[in-house]
């Protein structure tokens, strides 16, 4: 199969579809990988490296009249033009984004989108959204000890000593566990909360403190559950036993990271104005759900802004929206693994396309194909 892999042209975005390792493994299986000059740069890998592992060195053009397109990011209007109908395109498509995978179906394309995956075991090697979020997690915590104008960890010194930096995390999740781990390594104290009790023991795991919070009624504890494993809404009434429990660890904290998502919804508010009003001055607060808040306006905290870093009320708050990106190598490498992984499941030994709705994955993947919006 002519596999084309193109260069992103969003804004920020570093990362890239294939590398070497991944080119060659679809070159000695019978592919004709062609990449876009100039992709992997941004992730450190130039056009030799590619033809080195089997590529042949294209132009957008080349990339995008290929039978299968690799992305990392939904396709642009202009890059959605340049794909004929019935090209199969792979990669992060925002499942939710139903304008999104309109256009993609009214341009005749076969879509997959990688976040759609179950978070069940055999998923687990094409997982982008646990590649990524993990490497979120530990960008999350690398900022915020950079913002931060103290040490992580506890010194003692000749000079005096230092405390360690007290890490409040929000949302535990792959981002949240992997910020916990990554702080913990840096010596801070760390306490964490999720609306999944389940959490409780990964997070003692990595040596941080659960945030308690009672579950008193049985609506309560039911939405506790999540559905998938991912978190739903919690009721108004333990939102705000939560709120009261959060927001005295977080005045006391040099550093918050907050994660919190649900799937398909805006994110939850769970750092109030008055609370960052009542941090101390030069504390840190990273929001990965900056851009993700009512309206897309805030993440996690109402006064992030997407894509900047901003100082108020004395606290500086990171709203970064593609952290992965910041990452580019690992991040583009871990990616192309999901992506090859994936491609396992839908092309044969003998190179031909095979799309198996019977395939959990593959059903849950598909977004669009024959003119139509698949999403289940
Ligand atoms: P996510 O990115 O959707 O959400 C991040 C975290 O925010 C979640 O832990 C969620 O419970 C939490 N959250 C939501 N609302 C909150 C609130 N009001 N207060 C505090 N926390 C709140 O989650 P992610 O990282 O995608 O993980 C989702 C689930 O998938 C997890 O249960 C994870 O363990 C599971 N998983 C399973 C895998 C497998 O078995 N193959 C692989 C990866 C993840």
């Amino acid at each position: 199969m002519l596999i084309g892999v193109p260069a992103e042209t969003m804004a920020g975005e570093t990362r890239v579809a294939v590398t070497p390792e991944t080119v060659k493994k679809l070159a000695a299986s019978g592919h004709t990988v062609r990449v876009q000059s100039g992709a992997g740069i941004a992730a450190s890998v130039t056009d030799a490296a590619y033809q080195a592992a089997g590529a042949e060195i294209t132009d957008a053009t080349g990339a995008f009249g290929a039978d299968m397109v690799l992305k990392v990011r939904t396709p642009t209007d202009a890059e959605t033009a340049l794909m004929k109908p019935g090209t199969v395109v792979i990669g992060m498509l925002n499942p939710f984004d139903a304008a999104g995978l309109q256009r993609l179906a009214t341009a005749g394309l076969t879509a997959f989108a990688l976040e759609a995956a179950p978070r069940t075991t055999r998923a687990q090697s094409m997982d982008v959204l646990s590649s990524q979020a993990n490497i979120a997690g530990y960008k999350a915590v690398m900022i915020a000890a950079d913002k931060y104008q103290r040490f992580f960890p506890m010194l003692m010194t000749a000079a005096g000593t230092v405390k360690a930096a007290r890490v409040v995390i929000l949302g535990v999740g792959v981002a949240g566990l992997q910020a916990i781990a990554t702080a913990k390594r840096l010596g801070a104290v760390i306490e964490a909360s999720d609306v999944r009790p389940s959490v409780k023991e990964q997070i003692e795991s990595l040596g941080g403190k659960f945030i308690e919070v009672s579950y008193d009624t049985d609506e309560e504890k039911e939405a506790a559950v999540g559905v998938g494993g991912y978190a739903r809404p919690m009721p108004a009434s333990w939102l705000a036993r939560q709120q009261v429990e959060v927001a005295k660890r977080v005045a006391l904290a040099d550093i918050v990271i907050s994660t919190a998502l649900i799937p398909g919804r805006a994110a939850p508010t769970l750092i109030t104005e008055d609370m960052v009003k009542a941090m101390k001055p030069g504390s840190v607060i990273v929001d990965i759900a900056a851009g993700k808040g009512p309206d897309g306006v805030g993440g996690n905290c109402p006064l992030s802004e997407a894509d900047k870093t901003v100082v108020k009320h004395g606290v500086t708050i990171v709203g970064e929206t593609n952290l992965p990106a910041l990452v580019a190598a690992d991040a583009s490498a871990l990616y192309a693994r999901n992506v090859l992984d994936f491609l396992k499941l839908i092309v044969t030994k003998e190179g031909a396309l095979k799309i198996d709705l019977e395939d959990d994955i593959v059903a849950a993947c598909r977004v669009a194909q024959d003119g139509q919006v698949t999403k289940q």
